[in-house]
């Protein structure tokens, strides 16, 4: 990959995860080949024939833990890998309060050697999933790159370590090529119907909650507390397409043929939705006012988290274009055409790893 050529082969870890599977078709579409892997903790072996058939373009998989240097290394021994994203951790903040070690090995562990891989195989351009969560209780919206972090949790002090590392990486050898994306809060499926967020066991977060609400899953959505300082009481979050959030791997990736060094970069539409607001949104997308419950406020929760998307439109030319009406229809229409979620249709029809 030069930067008169932007395409090439990209390492993608954690391709099988909801915003990997997304950037994978992305990639594909570009014209990059695409290396995926994944140990399918958090996902299913059914997206990779679903990623194929939307993309209509293929890419290699190997089954493997990222945490496994061996395996990677294999990898980078036999494919002419030009850049990596690194998508593969656990990202629960609860069940990182609970299971902090395999959150740190998981999601720091294994970004080190994964570096340390790179390094020995003479490849320097990586973008890392970063997370919106690192900035903790903020104080103003919409939040810059510049302001301080403050994780709060295991799970978002993983990917801040991440960063530092990335950091140090980068201000001691200029080959290093390396973007820090902090995801808001990615929501959303591929318009196919094929691709979408299927999390294991009961929804985290509200966009999926309230997609299983909508197909019968689940009874009612509770909303955690309607006292916040915010228009309606209720939290606010900047809500991302993950269609969006794979454009924005993408342009990452080309931005990174001309840059040195370590960058961090907000993705984010700039815009705040509360739970009321996205509650009224999906209703309208599947037609029927959803029941919900309003409750007490989740522990750890903030009022307000909004990015600032100004950079990400400067540095990358990036910027989201769907709206949250599409994040809604599109979020439904993956849940209505696959109720149970991936592993709803018997065995997988194909070995994979
Ligand atoms: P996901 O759980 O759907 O995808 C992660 C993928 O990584 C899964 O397929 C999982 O099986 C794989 N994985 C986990 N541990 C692995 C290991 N040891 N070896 C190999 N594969 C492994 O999550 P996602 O929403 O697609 O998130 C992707 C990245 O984006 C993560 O790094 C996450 O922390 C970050 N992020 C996500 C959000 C969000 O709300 N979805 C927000 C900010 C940042
Ligand atoms: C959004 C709003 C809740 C569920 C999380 C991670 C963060 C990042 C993105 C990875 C809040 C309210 C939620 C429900 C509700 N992931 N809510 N009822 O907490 O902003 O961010 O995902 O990096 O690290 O913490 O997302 O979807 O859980 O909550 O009322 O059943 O919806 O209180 O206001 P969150 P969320």
């Amino acid at each position: 990959m030069t930067s008169t050529d932007r395409t090439g082969t990209v390492l993608v870890t954690g391709a099988a995860g909801f915003i990997g599977s997304h950037t994978c078709v992305d990639l594909l579409a570009a014209g990059h080949r695409v290396v995926g892997v994944d140990n399918f903790v958090n996902s299913s072996p059914r997206v990779l024939d679903r990623l194929r058939k939307v993309a209509d373009r293929d890419l290699e998989f190997v089954r493997l833990d990222v945490r496994d240097r061996a395996a990677l290394g294999e990898v980078f021994r036999r494919q002419p890998i030009d850049a990596v994203i690194h998508f593969a951790a656990l990202k629960a903040v609860g069940e990182s309060v609970e299971m902090p070690l395999e959150y740190y090995d998981t999601n720091v562990n294994a970004t080190l050697g994964l570096v340390g891989v790179m390094a020995e195989h003479g490849v320097h351009r990586l973008v890392f999933s970063s997370s919106c969560s690192i900035y903790g209780t903020v104080d103003t919206v919409p939040i810059t790159e510049d302001t301080p972090a403050r994780p709060t949790n295991p799970y978002s002090r993983t990917k801040w370590m991440c960063e530092q590392i990335l950091a140090d990486v980068c201000a001691r050898d200029p080959a290093w090529q390396v973007i820090s994306l902090r995801y808001f809060n990615p929501v959303g499926a591929h318009e196919s119907g094929l691709l979408g967020e299927d999390p294991r066991g009961v929804p985290n977060n509200v966009m999926p909650y309230l997609a299983q609400v909508a197909v019968g899953r689940r009874a009612e959505l509770s909303v955690f507390g309607d006292d916040y300082p915010t228009p309606d009481g209720t939290g606010v979050r900047d809500y991302i397409h993950v269609v969006d959030l794979a454009e924005g791997h993408r342009l990452a990736l080309d931005h990174l043929a001309d840059q040195s060094g370590h960058r961090v970069v907000n993705l984010g539409t700039g815009a705040g939705t509360s739970v009321r607001e996205l509650h009224a949104a999906f209703s309208a997308a599947c037609g029927r006012d959803l029941p919900y419950r309003v409750v007490a406020r989740r522990p750890g929760d903030v009022a307000a988290l909004v990015a600032d998307a100004t950079l990400a439109r400067e540095a990358l030319g990036w910027t989201a274009r769907r709206s949250v009406a599409d994040m809604c229809r599109d979020a439904w229409q993956f849940q209505r055409l696959n109720p149970g979620g991936y592993d709803d249709e018997g065995e997988p029809d194909e070995h994979v790893g």
